[in-house]
């Protein structure tokens, strides 16, 4: 089956997740993903948390599947001949080193540019460019604070707090993916390539774009209302407004209120709960569904307005019908009064789930040497294709194929191998 990037040439010149993520998504589609490695050593992701001795990590082979790899030193005379053939030959140049990294190797936008006008170069920082910190080398977790996610995280009486989601990483190259596929359409109309920069921060900014909503209606008027925080009590159980956005625990975002409760078995399984939203015009069902039809009619319970002051009295009600139910006898009874909810489901329940086996979300992956492992396959399903997923490259494994492909003889393989070139 034609897959749709097919012919697309990538350079992937990434490492850690950011980049490799980007770039494995575009693999999948079709595009031909060249992973270009530092001889001998590769991206440091092969060797971090092993969990077989002497083997590359799931870390690399979850965030590399799909590749090829060239080992490649462009800092070297012969490696920069080989990396500008490999430039002019490309499609896409994909890169995340620390910020002045590519320029010191040589290879500036304008250089880039310049051999193969029509590459489209894609660029993963923690700052963009112009910000007083583009200087700075970053992080998952240092993007979630300085994107705004950390300080609106977690529960009014701790610290900020780190979510476990890559929302700094991988939700990156995700947005690096968009601005590459959109630059390649550009393409199609202009023939000239673009740089396309995505910086971590941003990334994490534009996810936390209802956060920045809520500072805007706090400048206002000095409240939300769909936070623990309101209405301001007395004992300050649930915290206070200040003049910025708190964290707000495990509060819905949007104006439908929501929490985790408890289920059956919560004393022990650290799991054992359910999202549940108290959406508005479901208020009738939700009070069937949770035994008490007194409340559909109630003004104290009516209305949104009506129910906020007492909103955790309800949770705790809703508890109370929860305590004998587990979390999936729950989610079962309460689809069936259309109430928007879902068991809390833990990394195990998620690796064993039938259902994401049955998407393609949840994929076993034959991989060399290692043989069988897990990864998180396509999120985006499409009607014309599924995107097949398979192993990781070794390192180096495919650099002789690639510049015998350059017109590099044997002989000089040899030689360039010799000299560490690749
Ligand atoms: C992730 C990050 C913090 C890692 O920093 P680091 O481990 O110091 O790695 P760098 O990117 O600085 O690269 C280290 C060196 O390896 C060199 N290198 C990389 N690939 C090479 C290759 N194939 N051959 C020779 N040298 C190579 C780089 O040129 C750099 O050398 P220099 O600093 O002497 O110029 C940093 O790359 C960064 O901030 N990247 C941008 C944001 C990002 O993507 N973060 C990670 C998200 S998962």
């Amino acid at each position: 089956m034609s897959l749709p990037l097919e012919g697309i040439k990538v350079l992937d010149f990434t490492a850690v997740q950011a980049g490799p993520a980007c770039t494995q998504l575009l693999a999948w589609f079709g595009a031909d993903v060249l992973k270009i490695e530092r001889p001998g050593v590769g991206d440091v992701t092969r060797r971090q948390l092993r969990d077989i001795e002497d083997l590359d990590a799931l870390y690399f082979t979850m965030l590399n599947s799909n590749k090829k790899s060239l080992e490649l030193n462009p800092k070297s005379a012969d490696g920069k001949e080989i990396m500008e053939k490999l430039i002019r030959e490309a499609d896409v140049l994909v890169e995340n080193f620390a910020p002045g990294a590519l320029d010191r190797m040589g290879f500036t936008w304008e250089h880039i540019h310049k051999l193969n006008p029509r590459l489209i170069f894609g660029s993963v920082k923690g700052f963009s460019d112009g910000h007083s910190y583009s200087d700075l080398k970053v992080y998952e977790n240092v993007a979630q604070c300085a994107g705004g996610s950390a300080s609106t995280t977690g529960f009014w009486d701790g610290p900020p707090t780190i979510s476990a989601a890559a929302l700094g990483d991988s939700n990156t190259g995700m947005h690096l993916v968009i601005g590459i596929l959109t630059a390649l359409i550009s393409r199609e109309k202009t023939g000239k390539g673009q740089k396309v920069a995505v910086s971590m921060q941003d990334a994490v900014i534009n996810l936390c774009r209802v956060k920045l909503r809520d500072q805007q209606r706090l400048d206002k008027v000095g409240y939300l209302e769909e936070y623990p925080q309101y209405p301001v009590r007395a004992d300050g159980e649930f915290g206070t407004f200040s003049d910025v956005v708190p964290r707000g625990g495990n509060a819905g975002g949007g104006g439908q209120p929501g929490w985790i409760l408890k289920c059956k078995g919560w004393e022990t399984d650290p799991n054992a709960y359910i999202y549940f939203t108290i959406q508005d015009h479901v208020w009738e069902p939700i009070c069937k569904a949770i035994g008490k039809p007194e409340w559909a009619n109630d003004p104290a319970y009516m209305t949104p307005r009506a129910r906020q002051p007492h909103i955790f009295e309800i949770f705790a009600d809703i508890e109370k019908w929860l305590a004998d139910k587990t979390k999936f006898e729950a989610v079962d009874v309460l689809r069936k009064f259309d109430i928007p909810c879902a068991p809390v489901l833990s990394m195990k329940e998620i690796e064993e789930s039938p259902d994401l086996r049955a998407t393609g979300t949840i994929v076993e992956v034959e991989q060399k040497k290692r043989g069988k492992y897990l990864t998180v396959g396509s999120p985006i399903k499409f009607s014309g294709f599924k995107p097949s997923i398979t192993g990781a490259p070794l390192l180096g494994e495919h650099t002789d194929e690639v510049l015998t492909g350059l017109g590099y003889s044997k002989d000089k393989i040899q030689q360039l191998r010799e000299a560490k070139v690749v």
